[in-house]
């Protein structure tokens, strides 16, 4: 493991304002910040990407493919809706964490259901912002995985 893309998606920018009863009060450039230096100390080079727009995480996601290691997606709202991102993931061929703020399955029904899941090596939620960190430490340990 020596190259990370964790991948941001929708309103995930407005963390620290948005919903922090939900979400938490943490920005979103402090966990980018908190990220690089997890994933330095462990010696993996990390890139840090958000964008509001399902086409261009599609881009990114397939762009990665040969490129990175790994893709950590907390791929927001288009989690629950975007057979696209689903099938960027397989096309690209990447192990993908899918990692959320929140814990999804104990919100509104209509959050329980992901495409992530289908396609992902597993799923971290409900850890706030220290699920970054969390996420970081399994792609560290995706080559112990069967
Ligand atoms: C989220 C959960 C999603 O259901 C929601 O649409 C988000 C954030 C999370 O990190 O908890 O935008 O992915």
């Amino acid at each position: 493991m020596s190259s990370l893309l964790i991948l941001n998606g929708p309103n995930l920018n407005m963390l620290g304002v948005r919903q922090p009863e939900i979400y938490g009060a943490t920005r979103l450039e402090d966990i980018k910040a908190n990220c690089v230096a997890h994933a330095e100390a462990l010696g993996i080079s990390c890139k840090f990407e958000q964008s509001n727009d399902e086409g261009k995480l599609v881009t990114l996601i397939q762009d990665a493919r040969g490129v990175h290691d790994a893709i950590i997606l907390n791929a927001g709202a288009y989690t629950h809706t975007s057979i696209a991102l689903m099938d960027a993931i397989i096309a690209s061929e990447v192990p993908t964490i899918e990692l959320h703020l929140s814990n999804i399955h104990a919100r509104e029904e209509f959050r329980h259901h992901s495409y992530i899941s289908r396609v992902a090596v597993g799923q971290i939620c409900g850890f706030g912002a220290k699920g970054y960190l969390l996420a970081i430490d399994a792609a560290a340990g995706l080559s112990e995985i069967p």
